[in-house]
């Protein structure tokens, strides 16, 4: 048996039964596919189900607020994925009639879906031969053809994308795409395999060589950067101060607490603005009231946080427009989802405390 049949064989008799799994239906793979992006299937689950409760189709979620929508994203982070759904999904249902193109190309210029989550799509629900490539995929096939080329590397995804492509079922492509990453996710895992149940033992070169440690090679070559600062919160009764600025280093095109860093700075990229050198000088005895941490791919940040009080914004709003920031005041219950980052809850259990 070739490993391709034995790998279907091994899912079809030990794959976990998941809502998404009932039926080869597009819109429920499709927003499985990108909440498990972010998170674990166990803690995905109940979020899923109300999800599909509340927009069964692309045609509610079309016609509901982007608010609405985000309230239904709660717990799960970076939030732009749910804007990005619902841009999509109005899409769908403006150009396509509701449903997914069955092509590759179409389905990649909607806002949000790129190779994984289109290629999974297809793959599931309309069986079109495109292989997936994840985390868990990567693992698999580099174990599997012993490739010790650094997956963290620039040239990994190209090799691997062709390995995956040359793997693939094409008799079974949602099933194979599917296996792959049931594997990565029971079997084939970061620290040990179980190389005993596993349907690809007979075949793989990690496990024939005794190299499922080594294999496959992570070399962070990244230097992490380490920088201190601060980043403030501004309240105006029980409204806070949330920016959006033109230039900045962190949290591009979102709203946020006013932040910056400080002292020895790598180079010019990580300047504090002239807002936030604006707020340092002008309220500079401003007390702090805790310090989050808070890393960023490759960046280690260290934030105190000042927490200033106003009475009057005038001249607070005035720097902010001359300066063109977008600003607005929001209350501390919307900050997590106007400010959508992890930082705003590290933030706000401060200020809670
Ligand atoms: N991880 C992400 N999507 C998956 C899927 N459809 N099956 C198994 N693991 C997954």
């Amino acid at each position: 048996m070739n490993p391709q049949k034995k790998l279907r064989e091994w899912y079809l008799l030990n794959k976990r039964e998941l809502p998404f799994r009932n039926k080869k239906q597009a819109y429920p793979i499709w927003i499985s596919e990108v909440m498990l992006q972010q998170t674990r299937v166990a803690a995905m689950l109940p979020l899923f189900e109300n999800f599909l409760k509340r927009f069964p189709n692309p045609e509610t979620l079309a016609k509901s607020s982007e608010e609405e929508v985000l309230s239904y994203w709660k717990g799960l982070g970076y939030y732009s994925r749910a804007r990005n759904i619902r841009k999509a999904a109005i899409q769908l249902v403006d150009q396509y009639n509701g449903s997914f193109p069955k092509n590759l190309e179409l389905v990649l210029k909607l806002p949000g879906i790129g190779n994984y989550t289109a290629r999974a799509v297809l793959s599931i629900a309309y069986d079109l031969p495109l292989a997936v490539l994840d985390g868990n995929v990567k693992r698999v096939l580099s174990r599997y053809f012993g490739y010790t080329v650094n997956i963290l590397g620039p040239k990994a995804d190209l090799d691997l994308q062709k390995m995956a492509d040359d793997f693939l079922n094409r008799e079974y492509p949602g099933d194979h795409n599917q296996a792959v990453m049931e594997l990565g996710a029971m079997l084939c895992l970061p620290e040990s395999p179980k190389c005993l149940l596993c349907p690809l033992t007979e075949g793989c070169f990690s496990r024939i060589h005794g190299k499922t440690k080594e294999i496959p090679v992570r070399e962070k070559n990244q230097k992490q950067i380490r920088l201190t600062g601060e980043i403030w919160v501004i309240q105006k009764e029980d409204l806070y101060l949330l920016i959006k600025e033109p230039k900045t280093r962190f949290l591009k095109g979102m709203f946020h607490l006013p932040y910056g860093f400080l002292g020895d700075l790598p180079n010019e990229e990580y300047e504090p603005s002239e807002l936030f050198l604006f707020l340092r000088k002008h309220w500079k005895l401003t007390p702090s009231i805790g310090t989050v941490k808070h890393t960023i791919t490759h960046h280690k940040l260290e934030y105190s946080v000042p927490h200033l009080k106003l009475s009057h914004i005038q001249e607070l709003e005035t720097q902010l427009r001359s300066l063109t920031i977008e600003f607005k005041w929001v209350e501390l219950e919307q900050l997590e989802t106007e400010f959508p980052s992890s930082l705003a809850r590290k933030v706000k259990k401060i200020l809670l405390y």
